[in-house]
């Protein structure tokens, strides 16, 4: 059986509320906290940054899957580290260098993950992959919660599942933008291992068992 693990998005939380949410991630039978940091530049959206991901830290039992959507993240990688980063993941549209940032994410003590727009082809990953603890596949152009799932996502998702699979790589697929319980199922037997779910999750009335049907879907 392969890896299946579940991040809620916490983008979608009550911030006036944060504790409660965290509580229920905590509760759950969910695997990661998945936090989006925005800076306005890489995407049209600002979200927030080291004091919320303090906070999180300060009362999470599970790690912190931290997905910086923000223009040269090399300047910041320690410093999500010391916030509390456990996986830590870089856009490759935002990176030059990205072997070498990979390495210093690691060398930090994170694991490293980068992530592809839903315009690059998971193709251009290959001479990174085996630096890579994970890919995240977006499947929503980043930015915003609540956004329809981009359907061509899946053979993305299948394609690159394939690229990992011929180099004996144990890479995980991580899947963020429009996932919910409905297509949970199809994108781990297209070979996702990571499912974020932001309002799928939070904009329920029972987030527990939303929870539990997107991981045993
Ligand atoms: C979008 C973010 C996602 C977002 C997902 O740019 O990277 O993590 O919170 O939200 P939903 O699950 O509502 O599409
Ligand atoms: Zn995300």
């Amino acid at each position: 059986m392969m890896t299946r693990l579940v991040a809620p998005s916490m983008l979608s939380a009550d911030f006036a509320n944060l504790s409660c949410d965290i509580e229920m991630v905590n509760k759950s039978q969910a695997d990661w906290f998945h936090l989006d940091i925005m800076d306005g530049v890489f995407v049209p959206n600002i979200s927030f940054g080291f004091p919320i991901v303090e906070r999180v830290k300060s009362l999470a039992t599970k790690p912190l899957d931290v997905h910086l959507m923000i223009v040269d993240p090399d300047r910041y990688l320690e410093r999500f580290r010391d916030a509390g980063a456990d996986w830590l993941t870089v856009h490759y549209e935002a990176c030059p260098h990205l072997n070498r940032t990979l390495s210093q994410i690691k060398a930090l003590g994170m694991k490293a993950g980068v992530s592809v727009n839903p315009h690059t082809p998971v193709e251009n990953l290959i001479d990174i992959l085996e630096y890579a603890d994970m890919v995240l596949i977006m499947s929503v152009n980043p930015g915003f919660g609540g956004q329809s799932f981009i359907s061509n996502s899946i053979s993305r998702i299948e394609r690159l599942r394939k690229l990992i699979d011929s180099k004996g790589l144990s890479t995980l697929i991580e899947v963020d933008g429009g996932v919910g319980p409905g297509n949970a199922k199809q994108l781990y037997e297209a070979g996702a291992n990571v499912l974020v779910a932001g309002s799928a999750v939070f904009k329920t009335d029972n987030p527990f068992d939303a929870i539990e049907r997107i991981k045993n879907a």
